[in-house]
């Protein structure tokens, strides 16, 4: 269908006093004496285009005054009052009729009651502008890493290794269980694959693989954790942008995560001025200034047990005691970031135990060379670390977790042959868009959210 995109009508100054065809759904409709208003939205811009529609004219209009039906409408393109474009129709069909019991008739719906209808949630103005933030964040990503010499790898689903080991793993079956089976090791041997599978939770272990051979690799995919956490900040599929880097040290992946954490946050302030504006309006009064403070100054970087520090001496009374050792939680992440340091902050080694077995050991026996980033507001939205590149260590940390070794050959030949010392991070992409945008739940930054109990 030949139609021009509603952005390109705001932003071609060549259109003005030409015909042109657009296409959208009706946002909002109005009768004056002699005209009649409708503001028209195709998804391409946050701005509505105003389609002015003189009575006399002929053009039967009434069944385009309907909220949520998809017109197609020509006319020629005239400057409106407040400076910007609208459109004088010469003639308007209407492609989708849409009945009164629409169920976005409100200018203005909660978001609880948005999340109900994940079909229709992407016509309002607050998913138009998460939806086409995520769409430029993502570009923002692929473009930081190729611009650098990182190469783009897709890794496995279905995979046969729990890399965070915190067993979190969707399983992958063909067959139900069935009491037929003597063991767990029979089933399985009878399964499509022969031997138990499940959705990756991440697809580093695969990534090393990759690095390994091409220096510097990225990963950008869906993630998935089987984690019964009923909160803001969890999806049970998310997506994760893992880099994963060859010849490297902590401090390399510190220093890279900052990079494209402020390399993307610039893109999206530059390229959504609108959509930004609308989030501070909206969602978070200043989060523009905050992004732009964000990216000018250098993030913090704390170690664990300064962190632990920190926070007994804080007099707080947190919900979950604080001691060495122990996992910080989101009311203690916030804390550092958002009262300690009032900016991002690299929490680093953390005591191995709390941490997955592939994490380079300290020399102290203690701590591992672990990062995890934390922002004001959502808590940790990177975790990551340099990767044990020796063998007999890694195995050592592997038989202590009593985990089989079998599973992982592959991953610990790469310590075998031609070792490197490596590391990498895992970015909650959705995590970094609440950040951004300043929308505090998970579930409204993404089209359909997966969560316990809850699929559509
Ligand atoms: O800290 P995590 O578990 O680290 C890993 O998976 C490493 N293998 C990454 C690596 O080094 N390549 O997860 C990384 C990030 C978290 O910081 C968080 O932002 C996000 O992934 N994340 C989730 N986001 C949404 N919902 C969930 N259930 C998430 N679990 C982790």
């Amino acid at each position: 269908m030949k139609h021009t995109d509603i952005k390109e009508v705001f932003s071609n100054p060549d259109i003005l006093e030409n015909t042109v065809t657009v296409c959208g759904w009706v946002r909002t409709a109005r009768n004056s004496k002699n005209v009649a208003f409708i503001e028209l939205n195709d998804g391409t811009t946050l701005e509505h285009l105003q389609i002015v529609i003189d009575k006399e004219s002929g053009i039967a209009y009434e069944d385009a005054m309907h909220l949520g039906c998809s017109l197609k409408v020509t006319g020629t393109a005239v400057p409106s009052r407040q400076g910007s474009v609208e459109i004088n129709a010469e003639s308007i069909t209407v492609l989708g009729a849409c009945p009164l019991e629409y169920p976005l008739q409100k200018k203005r719906h909660t978001l609880e009651f948005l999340r109900t209808m994940p079909h229709l949630r992407g016509r309002t103005n607050t998913f138009n502008a998460v939806l086409r933030v995520r769409s430029v964040m993502a570009e923002a990503i692929h473009q930081y890493f190729q611009d650098r010499n990182y190469v783009y790898v897709n890794t496995p689903l279905i995979t046969g290794s729990d890399c965070e080991g915190a067993g979190e793993m969707f399983q992958v079956t063909t067959i139900g269980y069935s009491n037929d089976y003597k063991s767990e090791e029979e089933y399985y041997s009878d399964d499509f694959f022969g031997r138990r599978a499940g959705l990756s939770v991440s697809g580093q272990l695969e990534g090393e693989v990759a690095a390994m051979a091409m220096g510097k690799i990225y990963t950008f995919g869906p993630s998935f954790r089987a984690e019964n956490s009923n909160t803001p900040k969890h999806l049970a599929e998310f997506w994760h942008v893992e880099p994963e880097i060859a010849f490297a040290e902590l401090p390399d992946v510190i220093e890279e995560a900052e990079s494209m954490i402020k390399a993307v946050i610039r893109t999206v302030l530059d390229k959504c001025p609108s959509e930004m504006k609308f989030f501070d309006a909206h969602f978070e009064n200043g989060i523009i200034n905050r992004l732009e403070e964000l990216i000018s100054h250098e993030f913090a970087v704390c170690d664990y047990t300064e962190a632990i520090k920190l926070l007994k001496e804080s007099g707080r009374d947190f919900q979950y005691p604080v001691e060495w050792g122990c996992d910080l939680q989101t009311e203690h992440e916030r804390y550092i970031s958002e009262e300690v340091f009032k900016k991002a902050v690299f929490v680093t080694n953390y005591p191995k135990e709390i941490k997955s077995f592939y994490m380079k050991q300290n020399e102290d026996g203690k701590t591992v060379a672990a990062v995890d980033l934390l922002v004001p507001g959502v808590g940790e939205i990177i975790g990551g670390s340099e990767r044990e590149a020796d063998y007999d260590k890694i195995t050592a940390a592997m038989k202590e977790r009593n985990m089989n070794l079998d599973l992982y050959k592959d991953y610990l030949e790469l310590r075998k042959y031609g070792s490197v010392p490596h590391g990498g991070f895992g970015l909650g992409f959705e995590r970094l868009i609440m950040y951004v945008t300043g929308v505090s739940n998970i579930r409204d930054v993404i089209l359909y959210p997966r969560t316990v109990g809850s699929i559509r």
